[in-house]
């Protein structure tokens, strides 16, 4: 080991050993080589090691302070499961959405990756080349269940990853969000009793709401995911009829679920006879070298319903999702043709296009690369703003950071008043059927770093402090 690897693991098991609390300053580098008989050197490469791992973080003109994100706040512990009859959340996120719809206003609270991350001339000439060749025919081709080589494209994806999925089991859709809420009406009667995860991405409660069904929000934490002891007890309890949760990059908390607890998980569930509907949307944007296995990977009884999209990894406009449906395919396209009837057919030709091009992987690969490291300059901005107590939970994928106030701070009054400064974040309570998460929000970090950026983090640090 190195001296400075020396000095940064001593640092770091200090830091462990509550010597060092988060928020506080560390010796200058001066006092430090001072004290330690080492030279300017390594202590500024162990301090820059240190801070490139997230563990403490600079402050200009001001020194070195311990990550505020390793701070163990003492919180009441979540309910491990909660109960509602009816969920009626959709008149409160329609207007917070509505109110950050402005195009001046800085997007921290959007769900949408920063768009000119896409491809979009390439999306574009696949455009044109498909608007000259589309025939009449084209509509009646891409019906439900989709265009046939989308589906075959989206078949050896899976195929790559190790799951035999027949292009005949997926269903082509408007996004990920209307395979959720096929796939939520397929397997479901008005009534029935639904799990979620608490805190789980809006949408999930807006179907429930929509489909009028009952809730049950089991406990999940950034660290660990869902918490499968509650799991089990809720399905021991309530006579429940899905499942609609996220394994990869969950929205908002961020956390990908290990490949042992994805098991367990699909196990389980197969005991109870309960499907699973796996919102899979961020499982590109991982950060390791492999792409994790969805859920799905572990289905030998064909219970899982897994639902993704192009919107957060190649484009968002186009609007073209898919459901890996199953034995459910059949169903879900009845429902679809009661609906939307089918998906929009250039926009399916056109990446069916792109996708010939077999360039995806390599874009994908510089995508991943660009959002980690846009991830973690917004991540070092928020620690220098925001005040020492604020919490901030960063995972190794995506584009969200899940950001804790101090308890008894209200998150929705922060978005109110960021917003009025033309900032948007996206409060906690936008994830949940209870006020759990009310002094939490979500920040989207997927937008090039810059003074404007920087503005609205030292803004919203002030806002805090002024709460
Ligand atoms: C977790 C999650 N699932 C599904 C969706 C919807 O995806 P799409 O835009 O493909 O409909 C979103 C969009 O924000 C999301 O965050």
């Amino acid at each position: 080991m190195k001296k400075y690897q020396r000095l940064a693991q001593q640092i770091i098991d200090q830091i462990e050993l509550g010597v060092w609390q988060p928020g506080d300053r560390l010796p200058s580098l001066r006092e430090q080589c001072a004290s330690g008989e080492i030279s300017f050197m390594t202590v500024s490469h162990a301090y820059q090691t240190l801070e490139s791992q997230g563990v403490i973080v600079a402050r200009p003109q001001s020194g070195y302070y311990v990550a505020p994100r390793l701070a163990a706040t003492p919180r009441t512990p979540a309910p491990q499961v909660i109960r509602n009859e009816t969920v009626d959340i959709n008149t409160y996120i329609f207007d917070v959405l509505q109110a950050s719809c402005d195009a001046s206003v800085m997007p921290f609270g959007s769900a949408f990756p920063d768009p000119r991350l896409f491809p979009l001339a390439q999306l574009n000439r696949s455009l044109a080349n498909v608007s000259k060749t589309a025939t009449a025919m084209s509509v009646i081709d891409n019906l439900p269940p989709g265009n046939e080589a989308l589906r075959h494209a989206i078949a050896r994806r899976y195929a790559q990853q190790g799951m035999n999925v027949s292009p005949d089991e997926i269903v082509i859709t408007a996004g990920a969000l209307e395979a959720l809420n096929l796939s939520l009406q397929a397997v479901t009667e008005p009534g029935d009793w639904v799990i979620v995860e608490n805190p789980c991405f809006y949408g999930a409660l807006q179907a429930l709401e929509r489909l009028r069904l009952k809730a049950l929000s089991v406990a999940t934490t950034p660290e660990h995911g869902i918490d499968l002891a509650a799991l089990e007890q809720a399905l021991n309890d309530y006579p429940v009829k899905a499942c609609w949760l996220m394994t990869n990059s969950q929205n908002p908390l961020g956390f990908t679920l290990s490949p042992e607890k994805k098991a367990q998980l699909v196990a389980l569930l197969t005991r109870h006879n309960v499907v699973l509907i796996e919102d899979d949307v961020y499982s590109e944007l991982y950060y390791g070298r492999e792409k994790p296995l969805p859920a799905l990977a572990w289905d030998t009884q064909r219970q899982v319903l897994h639902c993704s999209s192009f919107s957060k990894c190649l484009v968002a406009g186009f609007r073209i999702g898919w459901v890996a449906a199953g034995r459910h395919a059949r169903r879900i396209q009845q429902l679809q043709l009661m609906s939307t009837l089918s998906t929009s057919s250039p926009m399916q030709l056109a990446l069916v296009d792109y996708l010939a091009s077999r360039r995806y992987d390599n874009y994908l690969r510089r995508l991943r690369r660009e959002l980690a490291q846009r991830k973690q300059l917004a991540w070092q901005s928020l620690c220098r703003h925001l005040p020492p107590e604020v919490k901030i939970h960063r995972s190794e994928s995506g584009y969200f950071l899940w950001i804790e106030l101090p308890e008894g701070h209200d998150a929705s009054l922060l978005s109110e008043r960021a917003l009025q400064h033309k900032i948007s974040i996206a409060p906690g309570k936008m994830f949940t059927t209870d006020r759990l998460y009310d002094s939490y929000f979500r920040f989207n970090a997927s937008w090039a770093w810059g003074d404007r950026e920087e503005q609205a983090v030292k803004t919203l640090g002030t806002l805090i402090q002024q709460l």
